[in-house]
């Protein structure tokens, strides 16, 4: 049968009037992290998905977005897709994603990377701004905090709709750890953290439940120190397997906030947030737990924190701030 429009009735049409708004995802940096963003999107059915690279990665980027659309019909998702290097497709994006910029090679720490990505994601965020004013945006490039940081500095948007993508990534290979040692589900870990990306993150074991039990009484305290290690060096263990940084996991977490953001599912996530009171931070973005929905950040969760875990995480932000001052000094 030919469904016409003749065939569904009024109460029909009307219903799906009102509730059909498909979302719109711009992801820019089509490269391993942004292919991958759009690959968890539309597995998801999020809404329609842009990809944009640069003009010479112009047809590159039209080939993944059509592949990807071609999965469609298997993985069962009414996705648009488009890929190309015109910002004009951005359009009154809800959500946009930067994942452009360069990514670590074997031997370099994120820091290595301030400033190439500062000039990549400064330019883009201007692109940003001028097509999808409403946007929320979800920074993804390195030095996470300092290119959120430069992509608030460079739209101008609001506080609440500048938000990076490192802690999702954090907690899910804590998560994945703590599952491996007791050889538990991952659904059942519960965690928290807060602070930098990776090598600078503070774990807060007496915020991680494993059903609800807290997990200093499942894992002794070395094996628990030990995982955390792991989990801060997780992106550096992948540098060296792979050869580039990692991007499934870091392309799920950021697909985790964008859907929380579109959903409008009120999710508290470790997010890199704008602070300024929250945390004694002084107007930075770092990692904390912050409500994400439709309006992007709508909270930031001050939880409280030991002698030593106050340490750690003021150790975090002077380094986000010593980043943000390198990054700052790119800007001009
Ligand atoms: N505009 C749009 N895209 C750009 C620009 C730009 N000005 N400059 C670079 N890009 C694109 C590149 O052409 C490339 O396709 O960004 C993409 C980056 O992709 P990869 O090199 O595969 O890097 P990836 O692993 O995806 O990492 C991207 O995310 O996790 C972080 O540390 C990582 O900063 C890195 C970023």
């Amino acid at each position: 049968m030919i469904l016409s429009e003749t065939s569904l009735s009024a109460e029909t049409t009307e219903v799906r009037d009102q509730t059909v708004k498909r979302a719109k995802i711009t992801i820019v940096g089509a490269g391993n992290v942004g292919a991958s963003c759009a690959v968890w999107a539309a597995q998801k059915e999020l809404g329609d998905i842009v990809l944009i690279d640069i003009p010479e990665f112009a047809d590159k980027t039209a080939g993944k977005a059509l592949d990807l659309l071609q999965c469609g019909p298997i993985e069962r998702f009414d996705c648009r897709i488009v890929g190309t290097a015109d910002y004009a497709h951005a359009k009154d994006s809800d959500v946009v994603i930067i994942t452009a910029g360069v990514p670590r090679k074997p031997g370099m720490s994120r820091d290595d990377l301030v400033q190439t990505n500062v000039k990549i994601v400064g330019d883009v965020a201007v692109q940003v701004a001028k097509v999808a004013p409403n946007a929320v945006l979800i920074v993804v490039s390195n030095p996470l905090d300092a290119m959120v940081y430069t992509a608030w500095k460079k739209t101008g948007f609001p506080t609440n709709r500048v938000v990076g993508q490192a802690g999702c990534l954090d907690i899910a290979r804590y998560r994945t750890f703590i599952s491996m040692e007791l050889g538990c589900s991952v659904e059942d870990i519960t965690a928290l953290l807060l602070g930098g990306h990776g090598d600078d993150m503070v774990p807060l074991p007496s915020y991680t439940s494993v059903a609800g039990i807290p997990v200093t009484q499942l894992i002794a305290p070395d094996r628990l120190q030990a995982i955390i290690e792991r989990a801060k060096m997780g992106g550096g263990e992948l540098v060296k397997l792979m050869g580039t940084s990692a991007y499934y996991a870091p392309a799920s977490g950021t697909i985790q906030m964008a859907e929380a953001v579109i959903k409008d599912k009120k999710r508290i996530l470790p997010c890199a947030a704008y602070c300024n009171k929250e945390y004694g931070v002084g107007g930075y973005f770092v990692g904390v737990p912050a409500v994400l929905g439709a309006g992007g950040v709508e909270k930031v969760i001050e939880v409280k924190l030991n002698d030593d875990e106050k340490k750690l995480f003021a150790t975090s932000v002077s380094h986000v701030k010593e980043l943000v001052g390198v990054a700052e000094g790119f800007l001009r």
